[in-house]
Formats: structure tokens, sequence, C-alpha cells
């Protein structure tokens, strides 16, 4: 029976039931914030359950899309490796709302499952609620079920809850026993996770809805809810143990294939062909009822698993963007069931196509990264640092590191990557929020501001605070903090710095660091004073520091530009979240959820530079807050605003409105030249640009410059074609490369030859234990195998040592497995060099750190025949 029969087949027979046919709801569930993705056939129907909704029926039946993927349910680590897992799904399911109970929702599995698919009693075994004596009995009673069949579980595996809140009660399951020649138990059982008895059905006696509390509140009526997973059902139709097999994912995996170069000599059952056939079902499932990766929530599911297929691509060798190719293979095969699909293709294949163009740009060279700190690895943890900087800097979700991570036998450290997480949270935090000084003595009279038009003022000083307390007076030598009735001084406001400066007249001189403000509107001029002493009531003569104001005033108003820029290449939503202005940069952070790109970039410096060479003159308004907002000025973060405010205007047509209290050029040709230096993310879904104006930009192109003429010169071309010979200096080296591991793999391969007169014979039996000198660790598993082919019947260890690190591989003939096991022998020799590895019983492959204890190592192998 094909799959789409077996769905059929499930509505067909629900129906005759009495049973309403509802067709999938949308994998993203409506009036839910519990919940992520729609997880089991339930969902759509939790207000039902719950009494808060009706429907004009009391029985239904569906075959529900399903995603489990983050949450409560999520399947997303096990897929690719076990056999009956998926991100998404299909679940059969009928359902009861106070209608039929325990007895009918046993008796119609029983009979669509024994009846109507013909599946042989004798392979079904069932589990139950430790505590429900009553749906054992009607299995044991009514049914006839052998109750040497029937086990009895805690609540872990047969009280089904939708989520942390929701509908849930005690269940009861139906597995299929899929062979002797499969390893696994029975539900209950010790060896239970194996893949021989599989859970194929999930009768949930819905009567309860848990509260945020933990109260399992009654329903009003009991009710069922059971879910099939109709991949699980078909491969045991199919007499397939894999899933994957089934004819369901046929077409996929071939495409899968396809995709990657022949001569990698990858088959169908690869774990990685599985996964991308797995995630390209998710992914454009989601992308269909309107998922779009993003940094947060459900997009980040979506974002997760995109890259996780095309990470698994990479790997086996496809080169190209692949991705979205799969999924108008994806639409034929749903062609019957979600005819929708293929209509929504142009979407569903821009947006992956879209997400993996991003993402390849740094998939490389994140991996070259996490290649690197694999390399050096003292022991088998990867370091939170490397795994924050991998998702922070090349976007690697962190499940995508624990994945690598778990290919090599490898951990990672969560705990440091949540470290090194909580201190960017701070810093963002930081950004822009400077706050009035908190300790110190408040002043009730403001200092009012003439820094605007003038760089110099005199004024009296108004009071001292020395330590945190009010003074009199300051003495030469002395720290402290000066705060003036009329001041030219910016103080700290907005994202602009303070200013500094001098405050002198003949006999004292205070240099000022910087400038910042109290509630009050007092400025705080920060400093120490150089000579005489210094006393309230004095008159000074307050000197900002002109060339580092002139910066500043640059600064801030690219920044305005900048921001305008933004919105405009990238779209309304950019909105700022932090800014910094100073005398030696513009760092400004903003809302926007993906990478910008180079183009983008390109185009947000030129349209700044070109409002610069404009020259407009900067207008500074000041009117009420109404005539601003008409006027489409931005309101900024951070600043109150009171009734009458600032408004600054920048180039033709208002390019850039914003209110601001910050200082700024009198025209914009005054900023110089502007230079983006830097673009990356900060946190989720917030980017940070820095840049320079003025000199600083000029000598930041003098130094690319020079770099590049260093280049040009190393590699003995012009300025004009040294990209070229670069790029053809790179592929040189590539080719060299591959040449290297050819030479590589012949050398080891003509030294498995040479192996075959190592082998010595023990009890009987044939053994080869040995180390293989100029290997590299990857070849070992291929010299196991050619000499398992040679040899016949034979135990192999090899090993390797590269940079003090030992690769081991463990071959049994499958003849001798069942004596010895490769797992348990690698894990002999790996414990005595201070590693570990695994595998199956006829190869495993591990490492270790202490290649000086590797020849005793190797030789005890002999004590194990
Ligand atoms: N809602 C139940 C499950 O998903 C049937 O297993």
């Amino acid at each position: 029976m094909k799959t789409a029969q077996i769905r059929q087949k499930f509505l067909d027979y629900f129906e005759s039931k009495d049973h309403t046919i509802e067709p999938s709801a949308s994998l993203i569930p409506h009036n839910d914030k519990t919940l992520l993705f729609v997880n089991s056939g339930m969902v759509p129907f939790k207000d039902v359950f719950s009494g808060a909704g009706k429907r004009p029926y009391k029985r239904a039946v569906s075959v529900q899309r399903c995603v489990r993927a983050g949450g409560k349910h999520n399947d997303l680590e096990n897929v690719g490796y076990t056999a009956h897992h998926h991100t998404f799904f299909e679940m059969l399911g009928n359902f009861s709302f106070g209608d039929y109970f325990k007895r009918e929702a046993i008796h119609y599995a029983w009979e669509f499952l024994t009846k109507e698919l013909n599946l042989p009693k004798e392979k079904l075994w069932v589990s139950v609620f430790e505590e429900d004596d009553e749906a054992e009995n009607i299995w044991i009673n009514e049914i006839g079920f052998p109750k040497n069949r029937i086990s009895r579980c805690g609540a872990k595996d047969n009280f089904w809850q939708m989520g942390d809140t929701g509908p849930c009660g005690p269940s009861s399951e139906i597995f299929y026993d899929h062979g002797e020649h499969i390893a696994g138990g029975p539900p209950g059982h010790a060896d239970e996770d194996g893949d021989r008895y599989i859970e194929i059905w999930n009768l949930v006696f819905t009567q309860f809805d848990k509260q945020e509390d933990g109260y399992l509140k009654p329903l009003v009526a009991p009710c069922v809810d059971t879910g099939m997973g109709l991949e699980r059902l078909t491969a045991v139709l199919q007499h397939k143990n894999n899933n994957y097999d089934t004819d369901g994912f046929q077409s996929l995996i071939k495409a899968v294939v396809d995709l990657i170069p022949k001569s990698n000599n990858i088959k169908n059952d690869n774990a990685s062909v599985r996964v991308i056939a797995d995630h390209i079902r998710s992914a454009a499932f989601m992308i269909l009822d309107s998922v779009i990766p993003s940094n947060e929530g459900r997009g980040y599911v979506l974002r997760r698993i995109i890259r996780r297929g095309i990470r698994h691509g990479h790997k086996m060798g496809i080169d190209k963007v692949f991705f979205y190719r799969l999924a108008p293979v994806l639409a034929v095969e749903f062609k019957g069931t979600y005819p929708e699909l293929k209509q929504a293709l142009p979407k569903v294949e821009k947006i992956l196509k879209h997400e993996e163009q991003r993402f390849v740009q740094t998939l490389d060279q994140g991996m070259s990264l996490l290649e690197e700190a694999i390399i050096s690895l003292k022991g088998s943890e990867i370091d939170g640092k490397t795994v924050f900087k991998l998702y922070d800097t090349y976007g690697f979700p962190v499940d995508l590191t624990a994945d690598i991570a778990r290919e090599r036998n490898l951990t990672i450290d969560m705990l440091g990557f949540e470290i090194e997480m909580t201190k960017q949270r701070d810093r963002a935090r930081q950004t822009g929020d400077f706050k009035i000084s908190k300790k110190g003595v408040d002043i009730s009279e403001a200092t009012e501001f003439l820094g605007y038009e003038q760089l110099e003022n005199v004024s009296s000083i108004q009071a001292f605070v020395k330590d945190g307390k009010l003074v009199e007076k300051i003495e030469a030598g002395g720290h402290g903090v000066v705060v003036l009735t009329q001041s030219s001084f910016y103080a700290e406001s907005g994202g602009q710095i303070g200013d500094s400066g001098v405050l002198s007249n003949a006999k004292v001189e205070f240099r000022v660091g910087h400038t910042n403000k109290q509630k009050s509107g007092a400025f705080e001029h920060h400093g120490v004073l150089n000579k005489g002493v210094l006393k309230v009531g004095d008159a000074v003569q307050a000197n900002v520091d002109k060339k580092s104001r002139k910066c500043i005033t640059r600064n801030h108003s690219a920044t305005h530009l900048l921001h305008a820029a933004l919105r405009i290449v990238l779209g309304e939503t950019v909105t700022q979240k932090g800014s910094l202005v100073d005398s030696e940069k513009l760092r400004f952070d903003f809302s926007h959820d993906e990478v910008i790109t180079k183009s983008d970039l390109e185009k947000i410096e030129s349209m700044v530079n070109r409002k610069i060479l404009g020259n407009t003159k900067v207008h500074t308004d000041i009117t009420n807050i109404e005539n601003a907002k008409k006027k489409g000025a931005m309101a900024l973060f951070g600043e109150k605003y009171g009734n009458i405010v600032r408004v600054l205007t920048m180039g033709k047509d208002d390019f850039s409105v914003e209110l601001c209290g910050g200082t700024h050029v009198r025209q914009l040709g005054d900023i110089g030249l502007f230079r983006i230096t830097s673009e990356g993310g900060v946190s989720a879904g917030v980017r940070r640009i820095e840049a320079l104006t003025g000199y600083d930009a000029y000598q930041f192109d003098n130094q690319t410059q020079n770099s590049l003429n260093e280049i040009a010169q190393i590699t003995k071309s012009s300025n004009v074609q040294v990209v070229e010979k670069v790029t053809q200096l790179i592929k040189q080296q590539k080719e060299l490369e591959k040449q290297i591991a050819i030479f590589q793999k012949q050398l080891a391969s003509n030294q498995g030859d040479d192996l075959v007169g190592q082998v010595q014979e023990v009890k009987g039996i044939k053994l080869l234990s040995t180390v293989v000198e100029g290997a590299s660790g990857k070849d070992l598993r291929d010299i196991a195998d050619k000499l398992k082919d040679k040899l016949g019947s034979v135990v192999i260890v090899l090993a390797v040592v590269n940079n003090d690190k030992v690769s081991l591989v463990v071959g049994v003939t499958k003849d001798l497995t069942k004596q010895y096991q490769a797992g348990k022998i690698l894990n002999h020799v790996a414990e005595q060099i201070g590693g570990k590895g695994g595998g199956r019983p006829d190869m495993a492959q591990g490492g270790g750190t202490q290649p000086e204890h590797l020849t005793k190592a190797l030789a005890s192998v002999k004590s194990l025949i």
C-alpha cells in the first residue's frame, strides 16, 4: 500500500464510524501562544477539548501536518540518527469530544490495524498507564490481547501532554515488532530504545486541561485524542524498518543524491541524505504556512532547520546553492494532498534560496574555525567561546554546532556559551544607555548650554563635588566635579559623548576629561585641577577641546545620514537601537533581521557620501512636538522630549529629519568623507555599523591602500591585477591540496597492502593491531575496509598519530561480530590512551590524546581474543 492509499484508508474507516473529516490545519497554531508549531493532530481542536470552543460534531478524523522541532515535543536532534523520527510528519488521528471513550477508542484502533490493514496480531505490543486498570481490562477481556504483551508504564511514557499547559491524559500505545533481527526490546524494558518495537499509535484518554500552575483541571466530559505517524505506519505496511525507505521519501532522496558529486560515492541510506530529505519537508511546509527565517521564535526554528540541512549538503560535497531545488520535488510528492505547495513554490524557493545564499557566505569560514578548534582540543568538549563565535559571527545555530560535534563524538560547552551570550546582552544594553551619574550630589540648578553656537564662554562656578560630597574649593592636584551656571561643554546625552577641554583663569587650570548631566540638568565637568585653588563663585573661562568637538560633530551628523540611508536601502523597519558618537568613530545599532549584503552596504555608504558632497546646510528648528512629527521627524530613544523640541534636517528634500539635542556640522561637506569599517550582529535582530568620518576616514583608506600595495608587491603583480593574481594563487593551492590528498590516499592504500604481513593468529583468529604511518585519520576507515575484504575474517585495530592526537579505527568482519564487537575493542584501546569512541559492531571509530601509551594499548588487544 502506498502512502496516499494509507492516508485515505484511515479517513474512510473513521468516516464510516461517523467521524467528520477535518482537513489539516496550518502548522501555526491559531489563538495559541503556548506552542510554536502544531505538534500533533489534536492541537487544532484544543479549544474543543477544554470546552471553550464548539464544533457541529462530536467525532472527527484528520491527517494533520505536524512539526516537532523546538518546544516540548522536539525531534530535531534525533533526525539523522534514528530510523523513525522527523521534524515534519503527518499524523493520522481520530477524536471524540465528550462522545466515546476508552472502550471504543481501543476497539476502533484494533479493528483498523488488524482487519483493515491486516497487521498480524502477534506482531503487536501494547502499553498502558501504570494506574489504568480499565484500559488494560479492555485489552485483555474484550480484545483478547495476551497479558504478557502488555507493558504498564509510568507518566513519562503513558501520560500525554500537548505542552506545558493544555489538554492531557493517560494513554495506551500500540507498538509494532519489526522482528528479531533488529536490536531493541518492548516498551518498559531496559532495551526499549532500539529500533525493533516501534510505537505506531498513541491513544490518549484526554481527561484534563493542565493549567499554568500545574493543576490538572478535569474536563467536563472525557475525550479521546489519538495519533498515528503516517510515515511509521507506512514503513510497517511496506515491510521497511526505516521510514526513509518508504515510497514517500524516494523521489526526495534520489533528488538529494543526484546533487552530490558521483565521485563521493554517497548512497541513499546515508544519514546526511536523510537529514536533508526530512528538513526540506519541514522547511517548505513552514514557509507555506507563512513562517520566514529570522532570529527568533518560529523563524529561528526554520532558520536552524534550513542551515542544518545546508551543512549536511556541504558535508557530502554539494558545492552549489541546492536546498531550494528540492522544493519542486516535494511539491510533486505532495501534489495530491497539498496542491497549494505547488502554487506557493516561487515564494518557497525564493525564501530558501535567499537564506542559503546568506548562510554559505559564512559557512566555510565558520567550518574552518570549528575545525581549528577541534584540532587543538584537549578534552572532548568544544569551548563556549568558539560555539558563541560560530553563532554570533558565522550564523551557526547552537544545535548545528552540536550536530557536528556529535558526529565526532564530541560535546559542546553549553554553560560557556550561555556566559558569552549574557556578556553580549550586557554589551548591547550598555549601548547608547548613558545614564546620568548616580553617585555624587544632586545640584538642583540646571546649567545653561551655550555650546551649539560657541565653544567657549565665561561662567561662575556653581558648586564643587569631591568624593561624593559638596566642597567649597579644590586645590592643585585634586580631582573633582565642577558645576557651572553656563557652559559650552556638551554633556553626554543621546549617544553623543560629553566634551573635554579646559576651565581656566589667570590663576587656575582645570582639565575636563568628560562632561555629563544630572537629572536636574546641571552639567558635571569631571577633571583635575592642574594649578591654583578653585572656589565656588570664581569665574572661569570654559574652553571646549575644539579638535575633539569637531570630530564628534562630524560623527554625529554622519550618524543621522547613515540612519536615513539605512531606512531607504533596507526598509522602514530599521529603527535605532543604540548609538555612540565620540571623537574617534560612530557606532550605530539598529533593528534588522538579516545580514546586510555587501552591495547594500556599498549603497548605504555611497548614499551618505553623496549627501556629504551635496554640501547642503544643516537646519536646526526649535518647534513644538506636533510640528516636528508633521515634518516626519524620527524621535530617538533615550531622549526625553518636552513640548518644545529641536529638529535637525539634513540633505536635499529633507533626506534626514530627526529630533536631536546633539551638536552637528554647519554644512554636510564638513563631514569630509564617510567610511563604514564594520557591520555585524549584536544580538537577535539587532545589527551594528561602525564608521569613520573626516581625516580618520581618509587615514583608514590610506591604510587599506598601503595593504593593497603590499599585497601587490608580495604577489608580484600590480594594484589593478592583484585580485586576479590572488584568486589564481588560491586556485593553485586548492589544486595542490587535492593532489596531496590523492597521494596520501595512495600512500595509505599501499600501506594497507604492506600491513597484511603484520597479521598474527591468536587462538585461530586473525588479528591485526598496528599503527599506520603516514595516513590521515580519515584514511584509516578505508584501509580497514580494504583489509577486511582482503583477509575475509579478521579483527583489525588501526591507529595513526597526527599532531599528538591518536585516531583509531576498529573493524571486525561480520562472521566475528558476535564474539568481538568493534565498539568494545575500540573502547578498550581508547581508554588506555585517554580517549573514547563508538560505532557499529563491525566498525568503530575514536581517538585519544596520549600517543605515549599507544604501543602498549595496541598490544593489549591480543588479550581480548
Ligand atoms: N496527541 C497524541 C500524540 O501526539 C495522540 O501522541
